[in-house]
């Protein structure tokens, strides 16, 4: 028997969980935490009803995401599920679903924008922003925390880094939800057309921008990511029209969604352990590992893909070539072979090596960013509501791989 077969039937004679993918219980969206233990103590290699293969244990999710770097294409499997049109071009033209040498020429173009030292640039203005949201929120009881506050800072400042105008946030909001739907597990017809009409717009809407600063005289040093990509294509670098518009649609949407879900599902994790929340108003010192730790509590980004091309040893098995993988950070994050007491919200946990952010060369671009944004308005929010508290249940978004609150109303005094 060979490899693939031996793990194949070690598997089958495990005890299979029934989880479902495809037809989740309402539960799941309320805490997937119960179902990622499961699966991980009792069917690590879980296969899905379409054939794919769910991984859940932290050191199995390493290694494909070390190992099969280079291999996210996804041309056949997204021609499958989304037909042709905008919505395929974009998940199959943009850098996270590009492999090298393409995928490398793409991020080099983006990635001077979002250095550790080019973020710091924004610290100000970040504060600034939060500190203007504070204050319009002081004056109120209670607010709706997502639409109020944690959706606002990265759509704003996403719109400054592209040097669009501010009052674009909610459409460039609107359009980048209908783009990102389409990429959980199971998606109906109606949102996989919106997701290319979606498309289509945002195209139209960037191609105006693109058009604006080609019209303009060269820049030495470009002042925005579209300034950047015209840079880009004057100097003749290689880069399409298509490779322009669809690294945008990537970057802002990265920019604004797992941000405003991790604003959001931190202050809900913080509201729940109040203590912690107190720690986080007082100890300057904390904030650096507590931001850490509420991306690996909460993983905004829950689901991530990738196809083998030849087999690949993990520690639970071997996975076959041509396997559609579907790796869970968010399972791995509560991995309790690495965390100890993995679903406890401990600030001050050290070490934190965490997937939140992904591994290998696709690691997230905006992590900078990303926690420079909550390291400033998760403290600035304790130390302005220390008595914040939450105003009835919160209710989640049905959408497995971008974990998120379509709404939560909190009490501020
Ligand atoms: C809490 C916030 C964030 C989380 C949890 C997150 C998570 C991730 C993860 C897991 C990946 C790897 C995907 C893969 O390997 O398939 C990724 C890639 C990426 N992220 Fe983020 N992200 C966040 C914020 C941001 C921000 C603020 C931006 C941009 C402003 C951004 C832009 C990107 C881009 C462009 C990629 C693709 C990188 C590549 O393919 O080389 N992300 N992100």
């Amino acid at each position: 028997m060979n490899a693939v077969n031996e793990t194949k039937t070690a598997i089958s004679n495990r005890v299979e969980s029934s989880f479902d993918l495809f037809n989740l219980p309402d539960a799941y969206y309320e805490d997937p935490t119960p179902f990622f233990r499961d699966l991980r103590d009792n069917d690590p290699m879980h296969w899905n009803s379409d054939g794919s293969l769910l991984l859940t244990r932290y050191e199995d999710i390493k290694t494909v995401w070390r190992d099969l770097s280079g291999l996210v294409s996804r041309e056949e499997a997204y021609t499958k599920k989304f037909g042709q049109g905008p919505l395929l071009e974009h998940h199959t033209t943009s850098m996270l679903f590009r492999d090298p040498p393409d995928h490398d020429r793409l991020r080099d173009i983006v990635n001077p924008f979002f250095t550790q030292s080019s973020i710091e640039r924004l610290r100000t203005t970040v504060q600034d922003i939060v500190a203007g949201l504070l204050d319009e929120m002081a004056s109120k009881d209670e607010v709706e925390f997502v639409a109020e506050f944690a959706s606002r800072i990265p759509i704003q400042l996403i719109c400054n880094i592209f040097g669009v105008p501010q009052e674009d946030g909610p459409l460039i909001r609107d359009l980048g939800a209908q783009v990102l739907v389409p990429l959980n597990p199971a998606v109906s017809q109606e949102a996989i057309a919106a997701g290319h009409e979606a498309t289509r717009k945002f195209k139209e809407y960037l191609l105006v921008h693109i058009n604006t600063w080609r019209a303009l005289p060269a820049e030495d040093v470009p002042t925005n990511i579209i300034s950047a990509l015209v840079a880009a294509e004057r100097r003749g670098d290689a880069i399409s029209e298509n490779e322009m518009v669809h690294i945008c649609i990537l970057v802002l949407n990265g920019g604004h969604e797992t941000t405003t879900n991790l604003l959001g599902l931190s202050t809900l994790a913080l509201l729940r352990n109040p203590d912690q929340f107190a720690l986080l108003a007082g100890d300057p010192a904390i904030v650096g590992p507590g931001v850490e730790e509420c991306l690996r509590f909460v993983t905004p980004l829950q689901l991530q893909g990738r196809r083998t091309t030849r087999e690949v040893v993990i520690p639970s098995g071997v996975i076959p070539p041509n396997t559609e993988v579907i790796i869970a950070q968010a399972s791995a994050n509560r991995d309790d072979r690495i965390f100890i007491d993995p679903d406890k919200l401990d600030l001050a946990r050290r070490p934190n090596p965490h997937l939140a952010f992904g591994a290998g060369i696709h690691v997230c671009l905006g992590r900078p960013l990303a926690r420079l944004e909550a390291g400033v308005a998760l403290p600035e929010l304790a130390r302005r509501f220390p008595k914040m508290t939450l105003a009835g249940q919160p209710v989640f978004n049905r959408n497995t791989r971008f974990r998120s609150l379509q709404s939560m109303r909190v009490k501020l005094y």
